[in-house]
């Protein structure tokens, strides 16, 4: 078999972003120039019309945009989604007393789990799954928990023709009954039905235009209309695939940093290395469209 390192026809995604015109009001320093864009010079809590704009163009850019420290109360935090939309109600996780909408994201050493151990797309088993998802720490461990987010364009880009041709029309059943006893540990008694929903593998960016592909680990189960074992061998294929580093950046905390993330072209995989020391903050996630 031949070796996945070696190839002779130079990197399996070649990306060449346009030189962007420069930013008036913000500055953005690229993790990579696939993903990723530290934002600065701004400040959360007093954002003018025309810095609005420019997060708009660097999130359509970079995928997902981060920012160090900022200092904003949990309304503050409220308020800065809500200039990118309605927000969205997480269908079983805990939030912060008073606010339905300020998801908690926190782990201890005596926690059962870790909020997004492992590749996905926040919620997707929605019918209109959120759009982005806008997440502050304020309590970091000494090291670890960084959180890895991958470009889902770049996924679809590097895929053969081939098996995009045979992927595009195919939808996938997302489902989020594994949220079932998931945070009994805060009390959270579950819902009768947890919800789902059948979306396309490949979807068409509402913004940018661009396709994505649109299945992850964490909830989509199977392929529709297909064999099962043909879907499972698909989508291990697919898991692996997006999974390459090449289509990643990796974002290491400082207390009070933030990361706004695009859930309709990237997946994200926060690590939870840092067993037992304590990592906290919230989410605020921003309602989305029904993908096509
Ligand atoms: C999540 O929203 O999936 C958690 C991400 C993180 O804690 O880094």
């Amino acid at each position: 078999m031949m070796s996945s390192l070696r190839s002779r026809n130079g990197p399996r995604l070649k990306y060449a972003p346009d030189e962007a015109a420069p930013y008036e009001t913000i500055t953005v320093d690229k993790l990579t120039p696939i993903i990723g864009g530290e934002v600065g010079g701004i400040d959360l809590r007093d954002i003018s019309n025309r810095q609005m704009d420019e997060l708009h163009r660097a999130l359509a850019e970079n995928l997902v945009i981060f920012f160090r420290d900022q200092h904003l109360s949990q309304e503050q935090h409220l308020d800065f989604g809500r200039r990118f939309g309605d927000l969205h109600l997480h269908p079983a996780a805990p939030s912060a007393p008073g606010h339905p909408e300020l998801m908690i994201i926190h782990a201890d050493k005596d926690s059962p789990r870790a909020n997004g151990e492992g590749w996905h797309t926040d919620v997707s088993c929605d019918p209109e799954p959120p759009m982005g998802s806008i997440l502050y720490i304020r309590h970091c461990p000494p090291r670890g928990g960084d959180t890895l987010f991958a470009n889902m364009y770049a996924a679809y880009e590097a895929l053969s023709d081939r098996m995009k041709t045979y992927l595009e029309g195919l939808t996938a059943r997302h489902d989020g009954e594994h949220y079932r006893g998931q945070y009994a540990n805060y009390g959270v008694k579950d819902k009768e039905r947890y919800p789902f929903a059948d979306h396309p593998i490949i979807r068409t960016h509402p913004v940018t235009g661009r396709k994505a592909l649109y299945v992850n680990e964490g909830f989509t189960r199977y392929i529709n209309g297909i064999p099962r074992d043909e879907s499972t061998g698909v989508l291990q294929y697919l898991y692996k695939h997006m999974a390459n580093p090449l289509f990643q950046c990796r974002f290491r905390w400082r207390e009070n940093s933030i990361a706004f993330w695009d859930n309709r072209c990237v997946q994200h995989h926060a690590m939870w290395d840092y067993w037992p020391h304590t990592r906290s903050g919230h989410r605020v996630t921003i309602a989305g469209d029904r993908p096509v």
